[in-house]
């Protein structure tokens, strides 16, 4: 190298210094002023009737069977109007005899939200599902596998200050012995906000599993999140993964676990061939895997000649594989991870009416759908279970 390049570079150690310098101190500033943690954020109470609506009753039972004293008195907001959270809901719905149950014989789901594809909404997805599904009253884990953490930032929690190392799945994923594993898996489940959705968060340390996972021999390389999820879905109905986007073997080992497969995919060209290629490579792992269902969901749909056109053109070439419902792109949505609030989560429409019912409506679409995919799975494993009852142990 001469020496008037080598005069003219830059002094890259001091660079990265200062530049980390200046993000911890920014870290530290937001540790003070910081969005409260999960622990603070709460959801937004209903009235009666929305109450009501939700628990597909109506409010004149709900009063029937307070005041016969099977609930516990109502919390009441300022205007002394009876107010519920999901707890309370899921109170009413038990007395009602609305509150969801599984049918006898099917086992808990696996909904892995995967795409190689960055940005293409599998967090959206995989948050907003999992907030769906616990609005109806199933029991939800939500697991976060992705450095990022975005889920986990949609919860409240900035990953690196408010989520420790061991507790996130790293240590249980790279543990050798699968008991202790185990034990390290269920320190790291948290309950939420929301009422029966806990979450396993994820921060930066996730990074690492990736080449640990490399160093492992045999099936525990690939099977290892499978094999965890075995155990711990035992009290959710549903488990919900939000993975990074890539293909390294943390992403295989959330697929392989895969009950479901959900592909959020962008409607635009460089996104139609990323997906060629992501389903190649899935093709090489098939015999792992051992999916009850596979669909790809389009996101971010905007009208237009452009997205119509590639939307059409994934339906061409994917078919029934594609589901009907497809989320809008909607300003709601954008603004829903800038200020760390779901779609479910927002009392307030950020703009009109109008177009929070859009963005709402669009969402619970698609999720209604993926629900009925569920369902499905479930019946046939009932059915199969009903027919040859030694299966049904079998995960
Ligand atoms: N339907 C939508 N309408 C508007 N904005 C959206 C929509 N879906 C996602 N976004 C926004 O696009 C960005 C990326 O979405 P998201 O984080 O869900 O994608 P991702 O696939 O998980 O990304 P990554 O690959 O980085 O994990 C976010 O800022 C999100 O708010
Ligand atoms: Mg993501």
């Amino acid at each position: 190298m001469s020496s008037v390049s080598a005069q003219n570079m830059i002094n890259t150690a001091q660079l990265f210094e200062q530049m980390t310098e200046s993000g911890y101190a920014f870290s530290e500033q937001l540790l003070q002023t910081a969005a409260a943690p999960f622990s603070e954020k709460t959801l937004p109470l209903w009235g009666i009737e929305h109450a009501a609506k939700l628990a597909r009753t109506s409010s004149a039972t709900i009063r029937r069977i307070e005041a016969a004293g099977k609930l516990p008195p109502p919390a009441r907001n300022e205007l002394n109007r009876r107010v519920y959270d999901l707890e309370a809901v899921n109170r009413i719905r038990a007395q009602v005899g609305t509150l969801f149950q599984r049918p006898i014989g099917s086992r808990p789901i696996r909904v892995i939200s995967a795409n190689l594809k960055g940005g293409t909404g599998k967090t959206t997805t995989a948050v907003h599902l999992a907030q769906y599904l616990a609005l109806r009253g199933l029991r939800v884990l939500l697991v976060d596998t992705d450095p990022q953490g975005s889920t986990t930032n949609s919860f409240g929690l900035l990953p690196d200050i408010h989520v420790s190392e061991t507790e996130t799945l790293a240590p249980a994923l790279i543990e050798s012995n699968l008991e202790h594993a185990l034990e390290l898996a269920r320190k790291a489940i948290r309950k939420t906000y929301w009422h029966q959705l806990d979450l396993i968060a994820s921060q930066l340390n996730m990074v690492s599993v990736d080449g640990e996972l490399t160093l492992k021999s045999g099936a525990d390389k690939i099977h290892r999140l499978r094999d965890l999820l075995d155990e711990l879905e035992a009290n959710y109905d549903v488990v919900v993964v939000d993975v990074p986007p890539a293909l390294g073997l943390l992403s295989i080992n959330a697929i392989v676990a895969a009950d479901y497969l959900l592909v959020p995919m962008v409607p635009n060209m460089p996104d139609i061939a990323s997906s060629i290629q992501y389903f190649s490579i899935l093709s090489t792992i098939a015999d792992h895997m051992s999916l009850a269902g596979m669909n790809i969901l389009i996101t971010r749909y905007e009208t237009g000649p452009h997205t119509d056109a590639a939307a059409s053109l994934i339906k061409a070439i994917y078919g029934v594989n594609v589901l009907n419902n497809v989320m809008l792109s909607t300003r709601e949505l954008s603004k829903s991870a800038h200020d760390l609030r779901s779609i479910y989560e927002i009392d307030k429409p950020h703009g009109s009416r109008e177009t929070y019912l859009r963005a709402l409506n669009s969402m619970n679409a698609v999720n209604d759908e993926i629900f009925c995919k569920i369902q499905q799975i479930w019946d046939q494993q009932a059915l199969l279970a009903s027919e040859s009852p030694a299966e049904v142990n079998h995960g």
